[in-house]
């Protein structure tokens, strides 16, 4: 018999070091409530930050930080889209730069090279984001059709005490 259930929708949650990262399993809360089977990868120092046993329960995978040994079973399954969030001004500018020195900007860039939808929420303060190669990274993220999210448009708002993640849900929508 035909297998009629929707196929299932995986999207990578790459979490850089930045503030935001901490209340990741947020974001994850909202993605899988939208339908999203999500995955979380988090930069070496991101990891440091997390609470990734939670978020492996929440989720169900192991939060990835670093690349496996060639002889070691692959942990996750396939994704359909990428989420970068919070994407710091450091793994902004090296992902441009095709430098692959971590798990999540291995992923990163295989993501650029199978042409997945990729969603990008920059969060990088205003005297890093002044700089040169920031604005340029983030140009370039634009010209290879991944979706730039305005600088901060993540961060806690006024009066809220969470941050601000329908951004990157109706992004990757
Ligand atoms: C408390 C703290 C807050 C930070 N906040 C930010 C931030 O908001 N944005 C940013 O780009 N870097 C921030 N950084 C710096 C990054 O953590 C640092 O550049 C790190 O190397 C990024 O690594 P990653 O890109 O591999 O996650 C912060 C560092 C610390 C210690």
């Amino acid at each position: 018999m035909a297998d009629t259930r929707p196929a299932r929708r995986v999207v990578y949650l790459v979490a850089c070091a930045a503030p935001p990262a901490q209340a990741v399993g947020d974001l994850v809360r909202l993605l899988q409530e939208q339908g999203w089977t999500v995955c979380v990868i988090a930069t070496p120092r991101a990891f440091d930050w997390l609470e990734a046993a939670a978020l492996a329960d929440q989720t169900g995978y192991p939060v990835r930080h670093e690349y496996k040994r060639p002889s070691d079973p692959d942990s996750l399954p396939l994704a359909n889209s990428v989420a970068v969030a919070p994407a710091t001004f450091n793994t902004i500018n090296k992902w441009t730069a095709g430098i692959s020195d971590t798990f999540a900007l291995g992923i990163l860039n295989e993501a650029i090279g199978l042409k997945l939808p990729i969603v990008v929420a920059p969060y990088a303060k205003p005297s890093l984001a002044a700089h040169p190669a920031f604005e340029r990274s983030l140009e370039i993220l634009d010209g290879w059709g991944v979706k730039v999210l305005p600088n901060e448009v993540i961060r806690v708002k006024p009066a809220k005490n969470e941050f601000e993640w329908r951004p990157v849900v109706a992004a990757l929508a």
